[in-house]
């Protein structure tokens, strides 16, 4: 299994997994976003291949904080792996390098909106999240998280998101 950056070119094969990967109430607008994404600038979006075909994804888009526009926050999602290769690690590798490649690059903190019994595993926790007002009213509260790498980013802020996560349907 390889890790590397995203291209414009694995659209189709982006689609198709999270078509693949998602229940079919949520696939078509969580697809949609995987592949808009790929278009922004300063997203880091991962993808995951074996024998070159794309097996992962994660995609870790910039943030803004109203009011403090100098903190470097990102919110990580999507994050998908094909149903036949599920529970192998390929999630967790994506989600720890990119992580690992925020870090390096000064982020201050990186949101997520999931599962914390997932999401736990990497040091996302749900208290600290409480001061990052989420851009939308949140379906289930309680899968917003955060880690905070540099403490004087956490007082409490309004987060604003890039345009393709800008639909109250993804949250
Ligand atoms: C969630 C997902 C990305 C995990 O990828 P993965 O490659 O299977 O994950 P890993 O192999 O790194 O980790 C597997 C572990 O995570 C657990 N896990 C997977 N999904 C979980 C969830 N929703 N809640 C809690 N634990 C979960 C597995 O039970 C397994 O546990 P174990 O290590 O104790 O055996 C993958 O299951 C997936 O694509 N699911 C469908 C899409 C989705 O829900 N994406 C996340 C949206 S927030």
């Amino acid at each position: 299994m390889n890790i590397q950056p995203a291209t414009l070119s694995d659209q189709t094969q982006i689609k198709e997994l999270h078509l693949s990967a998602f229940g079919e109430e949520e696939n078509e607008l969580v697809a949609q976003l995987a592949v808009e994404l790929l278009s922004e600038p300063e997203v880091h979006a991962l993808v995951a291949t074996m024998d070159e075909n794309i097996v992962g994804y994660a995609a870790f888009s910039p943030v803004r904080i109203e009011k403090h526009p100098d903190y470097r926050g990102y919110i990580l999602g999507p994050l998908a792996v094909h149903p036949g290769f599920q529970k192998s690690g390929i999630g967790s590798a994506l989600v720890n390098q990119g992580l690992e490649h925020l870090q390096k690059e000064h982020t201050d903190f990186v949101l997520v909106y999931g599962d914390p019994e997932y999401y736990g595993r990497f040091g996302f926790l749900v208290e600290p999240a409480e001061s990052f007002i989420p851009p939308f009213k949140l379906e289930h509260p309680f899968g917003w998280q955060v880690i905070v790498w540099n403490p004087a980013a956490s007082s409490p802020c309004q987060v604003r998101c890039v345009e393709p996560l800008n639909d109250p349907g993804l949250w």
